[in-house]
């Protein structure tokens, strides 16, 4: 794939009392660097008074159109003699900084690592709005930190907002999971945090983020059906209120600076050359101000995987005329010039593309000289890996971990008790297995062994010789230290070599000897036995839930960094537990039911397909979305919330169940419902609580229950709080109908905060 742009190294000798040291300096890459060439100084997209349009146009026409299609590749070309250098445009940052992009990387005497937060699965799971922005706020200062240094781009393909529809896909850990609101919200606040600057300007952005993969994309590789090669099967419906929303809200409310257009085709078309899908619906309709990338080689993979077109060039010309700025790969490099020649597509689509890539690139303050001398110029090395970032590494992964399961008296293990710990399981003592897909290089890592070996005293035992875990010899050693400690710990799960990029899972039980390791060690255990479950999709452990000696069950994701400290501060009581999962824990049976590669949401009783999600599924769970317990007690309780809400609407016939959620009359129409939420147990505690309706089933096929709002609060023992949600009808209320239109169903809408319930009838 694309090949490494090194920056340039200059070397200082310095003579410094009498000793010879060395000190290597890397610079960041920046265009019209007037102190090295003074004539720049005179052309207009090198002043920085000049508004971004105006300076765009100017580089434009000044470029040839061989310079514009070394511009609209990855790693884009130098133009010299303008005062361009190469830059690499693919750089990651989906929680901490990555290497995975090459234009970012790590070194041991540069810049040796960057913190590495849980991945976004665990990090949604504290379903906490503000900590994804702060989030993103940490890494970008990170980020633009090994920009100066040298060592990073400034643009960052990162998040993935797509949904994880689908509990066997391998990269459902790097998602906000299944909800397509908390994947929306998700999306925006991290996008604002990564791309916002402090200065509230809204032309110029921090760093630039880019919402992938649109759309529709969750299947990697399972059975014969790869990423590649799979033409989704998506009906309007499904695309509207299910895949698509995340990627609107990255572009509408988050004014994100790129999307990044998927592998796969969505109905026969492959998104990166489907012109509805880019040019009319995001930039058209969405108005993305900013660029369209291609994933990594996929004008290669149109032309030679979906035999797309008979030609590279009318595979770059369809992709162009779709709306593609920028391909990662080099085929709109080599193919561009002679598409053009060949009349399949005129240089004017070019110029949108490489006019979308610089006017991003000026925004950033590419074209506005050493970076040095710009807001952010002073970030750098001391200004990554710093302890407040590594403490909210650990301070994240505590906010999302899940407690599933807790009988009394087991969880929190009061230390003072413990005189021995038997910690056990492949990943007790997890290192890199913590930071999972797309993470850099962390500035240190917390194992659980350790963690715990800080509180009390251990023992441990692998038990199994990696996550496969398909040898029972150590099962033994195990057994018998479980035996003689007061407490287990035992630490499961998978890592990369289960679910991964390219690979998606092929059963969703503890994998190999796992379960026999679990239930072993809980019979011989005398003391209460804690089940951590590390891993990014859910599982059915109902074998656990069942068992009365599993005394406590823990979903921890991929919990970064410091995952282990993370879990020993909620394992000893050092914090509350409050995180909620994001995805809908299916029993092992749910596989047999629904192939993979069938993309419908919705049940279909002809195949006996079960629908997917918590908003169409009904079927059992092992847990489901939204579950999660804490140390504490917390009672909700209906102060204010409305009966029936009129539309103001001058028609009053009874035929209509439904009106368009796009109507005039819809816009502001908002009511209000007020909750009093008390902790009635003894620890403080961090609370989400989740808003969810059920529409009237007006509409054909609609969710029956779905997520309306939520908010995350915290509470003292014995303290009350009022919360309020304001629900907007038309945005909050509406569903989708059969052709893709938001509809709001009159009718009975029940409203669902907990245990408690309430219905508003919708009327004219
Ligand atoms: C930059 O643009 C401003 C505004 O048009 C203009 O006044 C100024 O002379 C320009 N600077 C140079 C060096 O051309
Ligand atoms: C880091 O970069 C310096 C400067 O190029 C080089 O001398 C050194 O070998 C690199 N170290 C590693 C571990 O790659
Ligand atoms: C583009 O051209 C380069 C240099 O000739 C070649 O190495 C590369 O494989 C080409 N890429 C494609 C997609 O054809
Ligand atoms: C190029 O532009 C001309 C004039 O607008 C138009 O007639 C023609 O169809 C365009 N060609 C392609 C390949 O889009
Ligand atoms: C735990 O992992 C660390 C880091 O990989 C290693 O140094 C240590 O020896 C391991 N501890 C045990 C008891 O295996
Ligand atoms: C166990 O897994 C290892 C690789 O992880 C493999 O080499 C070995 O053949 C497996 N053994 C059995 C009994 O499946
Ligand atoms: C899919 O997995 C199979 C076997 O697990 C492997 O041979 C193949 O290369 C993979 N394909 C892709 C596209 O990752
Ligand atoms: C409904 O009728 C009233 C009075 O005739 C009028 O003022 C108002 O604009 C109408 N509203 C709509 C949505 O047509
Ligand atoms: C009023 O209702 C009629 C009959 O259902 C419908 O045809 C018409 O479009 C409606 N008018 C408005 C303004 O909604
Ligand atoms: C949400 O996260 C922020 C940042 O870590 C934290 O300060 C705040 O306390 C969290 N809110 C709750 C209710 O846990």
């Amino acid at each position: 794939m694309a090949s490494q742009n090194k920056p340039l190294l200059f070397i200082f000798v310095f003579l410094l009392f009498g000793s010879l040291s060395v000190l290597a300096q890397y610079s960041p890459s920046y265009a019209c660097d007037i102190d090295k060439n003074p004539s720049l100084k005179n052309y207009a997209f090198c002043n920085k008074s000049l508004d971004v349009k105006t300076r765009v146009d100017d580089l434009v026409k000044r470029m040839s159109l061989q310079e514009k299609a070394g511009s609209i590749v990855s790693v884009a070309d130098s133009i010299d003699r303008l005062g361009i250098p190469h830059y690499g445009w693919w750089s990651e940052a989906l929680h901490g900084v990555s290497d995975t992009g090459p234009a970012t990387w790590f070194n041991k005497t540069i810049v040796p690592g960057a913190t590495s937060y849980p991945v976004v699965i665990l990090t949604a799971a504290s379903f906490n709005v503000s900590l994804f922005n702060i989030l993103g706020k940490v890494v970008s200062n990170e980020a633009r930190a090994m920009y100066n240094t040298g060592v990073a781009g400034l643009t960052f393909w990162s998040p993935n907002v797509n949904i994880f529809r689908d509990p066997r896909w391998g990269r459902g850990q790097e998602t906000p999971g299944e909800d397509p609101l908390l994947s929306s919200i998700f999306g925006v606040a991290y996008v604002k945090g990564l791309q916002d600057r402090d200065d509230g300007d809204k032309d110029r952005l921090k760093i630039g983020a880019c919402c992938k993969h649109y759309t529709a994309y969750d299947l990697d590789n399972w059975t014969s059906v790869d990423r590649f090669h799979f033409n989704a099967i998506i009906t309007k419906q499904d695309l509207e209120d299910t895949y698509n929303p995340p990627f609107k809200s990255c572009v509408l409310d988050g004014n994100v600076a790129s999307i990044m257009c998927s592998f796969n085709q969505i109905n026969g078309i492959p998104t990166c050359g489907d012109k509805e899908l880019l040019e009319d619906t995001v930039r058209g309709e969405w108005k993305l101000n900013g660029y369209i990338s291609s994933d990594c080689d996929s004008l290669i993979i149109m032309f030679k995987d979906q035999r797309w077109a008979k030609t590279p060039e009318e595979v770059t010309a369809d992709a162009l005329i779709a709306g593609l700025d920028l391909n990662c790969g080099d085929s709109l490099k080599n193919f561009t010039e002679n598409a053009v020649k060949r009349g399949l597509v005129n240089e004017s689509v070019v110029d949108r593309a490489v006019t979308n890539n610089f006017a991003t690139l000026m925004r950033l303050g590419f074209f506005d000289g050493h970076p040095s001398k710009q807001m952010y110029g002073n970030l750098g090395k001391k200004d990554i890996c710093t302890k407040a970032n590594q403490e909210l590494a650990r301070e994240t992964a505590r906010q999302g971990i899940v407690l599933l399961k807790n009988n009394l008296g087991s969880l929190p293990l009061r230390p003072t008790n413990i005189k021995s710990l038997a910690v056990i399981g492949p990943n007790a003592n997890a290192t890199k297995a913590m930071i999972g897909n797309y993470a850099g290089i962390p500035c240190k890592y917390t194992s659980p062994l350790q963690a715990f070996s800080e509180s009390v005293q251990t023992v441990f035992e692998s038990g199994c010789e990696n996550v496969l875990c398909n040898v029972t010899s150590y099962f033994e050693k195990a057994r018998s230290i479980a035996a003689a400690a007061d407490a287990v710990v035992l630490v499961m799960g998978t890592d990369l070599s289960v679910e991964a990029e390219g690979l998606d899972r092929m059963d969703i039980v503890l994998p190999g000897q796992q379960n026999l390791l679990v239930s072993q060690v809980a019979y011989a255990a005398k003391g209460p036995v804690i089940l951590v479950i590390m891993s990014g999709g859910g599982m059915d452990v109902s074998f656990a839930k069942r068992n009365p000696k599993v005394t406590s069950i823990l979903w921890v994701g991929f919990p970064g960094q410091e995952g282990g400290a993370a879990m020993a501060d909620v394992i000893f009581g050092r914090y509350n537990p409050g995180g909620r999962l994001p995805m809908t824990w299916y029993p092992r049976s749910y596989l047999m039911s629904v192939p993979m590669d069938n993309m419908n949401m919705r049940p279909d009783p002809s195949t006996g397909h079960p629908g997917r999600s918590y908003r169409f599924y009904r079927g059992e769970t092992v847990y489901p979305f939204g579950y999660g317990l804490s140390y504490s007690l917390y009672v909700h309780r209906l102060i204010k919330a409305p009966k029936t809400v009129s539309i103001p609407l001058n028609n009053s016939s009874s035929t209509i169940d439904s009106i368009d959620a796009t109507d005039d009359v819809c816009n502001g129409l908002t009511f209000d419902v007020n909750m009093m939420v008390t902790n009635i147990g003894k620890m403080s505690g961090s609370h989400s609580i989740l808003l969810f309706s059920n529409p009237p089933p007006v509409i054909h096929n609609s969710p029956t229950k779905q997520l309306v709002d939520f908010k995350r609060i915290k509470l003292s023992p014995w303290e009350r709080t009022s919360v309020s949600f304001k629900i907007d009808v038309c945005k909050q209320l509406s569903v989708v109908d059969e052709d893709g239109k938001w509809k709001v169903p009159l009718g009975k809408h029940g409203l669902q905060i907990g245990d408690v319930e309430h219905s508003v009838s919708l009327k004219i």
